[in-house]
């Protein structure tokens, strides 16, 4: 059995890149100056419907989480791996939300506290779930001690309503496609994991929903320049990040029987169209070389990854890292739609 306990410089399947999944924190005395007038009506719904958590009876801490079938070793790695992934991620919004609920009661905003503390439940409860998956698989993941072995990215209050808001509806799409493509080819399911998805992702749906309420108490986000560049470097980052791990860890989706490029695609159409609602600005993928550009960057990142694992000559791998940057830059600079259109 592999522990984080028993080798404390690594984690099992948790490579430390840039697809690494982060802990981060923010200007927390800024989000406590947070004006909820405006936003009123939509904030008492959203703590009215955390409170009722309609989750309560789901996460069942009893339910067997182990595998329905054998997997062969490159298939059993790749299912962990995303295990951990998505395990580090729940954590790390976890933690988030904790602090921001700690601070924000600590500054006497009781109901963004509240509001917060309920996210946070939320966040632990997908973070335990997957935890148990992975012990079912004989690993354990020592999360606290991860947190505190791993860097804290300070963002801005703006960066953060942002980059959540994308994470939360992101995560949402990535859970109910896979439901969905499981419950067509219910041949595909080989883990009861899964099974748990469909209410599951509708705690990452509210949690975007609240995180839209939050980026339009800050008017100023959303306006001019400034919410034309958090709109274009938040999609683009957020969705490079998605196409770059999922195609990297494309096996994964493979033993569900989903094409990963398909799987991502389907995700960032959905995701864009969703932003519509909070952001003042979306990608326009479908009329745009969006896509095609997310092919050849794919293609490039891994003849990166090749390259460096087989030592290819330092002049190679310049090469192929400046048409990697040329890529990234073009694909940055396509065309946006306003929100409103279409
Ligand atoms: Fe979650």
């Amino acid at each position: 059995m592999t522990t984080a306990t028993a080798a404390p410089a690594t984690t099992p399947h948790l490579r430390e890149d840039l697809l690494t999944p982060r802990f981060y924190t923010t200007e927390i005395e800024k989000a406590a100056r947070t004006d909820l007038n405006g936003q009123r009506p939509a904030f008492e719904a959203m703590l009215n419907e955390m409170e009722t958590d309609y989750n309560r009876d789901h996460f069942d801490r009893k339910a067997p989480l182990d595998r329905l079938r054998d997997l062969s070793p490159e298939e059993k790695q790749a299912y962990e791996s995303y295990l951990v992934r998505s395990c580090v991620s729940e954590f790390s919004g976890f933690l988030l939300f904790k602090e921001l609920s700690r601070r924000l009661f600590q500054a006497e905003r009781p109901e963004l506290g509240r509001l917060s503390q309920l996210m946070a439940r939320d966040g632990a409860r997908h973070a335990g779930f997957l935890n148990r998956a992975l012990v079912a698989e004989g690993l354990t993941l020592d999360l606290p001690k991860l947190s505190t072995r791993r860097p804290i990215t300070w963002f801005p209050l703006s960066w953060v309503l942002y980059s959540v808001f994308l994470s939360e509806k992101i995560g949402y799409w990535r859970y109910i496609l896979i439901d969905r493509h499981l419950k067509a080819n219910p041949d595909n399911n080989f883990a009861p994991l899964f099974d748990f998805f469909e209410p599951w992702c509708q705690d990452e749906n509210r949690h975007g929903d609240i995180f839209n309420m939050l980026i339009r108490c800050w008017p100023g986000l959303r306006q001019g320049l400034r919410g034309r560049l958090l709109s274009r470097f938040f999609l683009w980052s957020v969705f490079l990040t998605h196409s770059l791990t999922v195609c990297e860890r494309g096996d994964f989706y493979r033993i569900l029987g989903m094409d990963p490029a398909g799987f991502d695609a389907e995700v960032m159409r959905q995701t864009n169209r969703t932003a519509r609602r909070a952001f003042p600005w979306v990608f326009d993928l479908e009329g745009s070389r969006y896509l095609e550009l997310r092919d050849r960057m794919v293609a490039c990142h891994q003849a990166l990854q090749t390259g460096k694992a087989e030592g290819a000559g330092p002049l190679r791998q310049l090469g192929r890292r400046l048409h990697f940057g040329g890529l990234l830059l073009e694909q940055f600079l396509q065309p946006m739609v306003p929100a409103s259109a279409g």
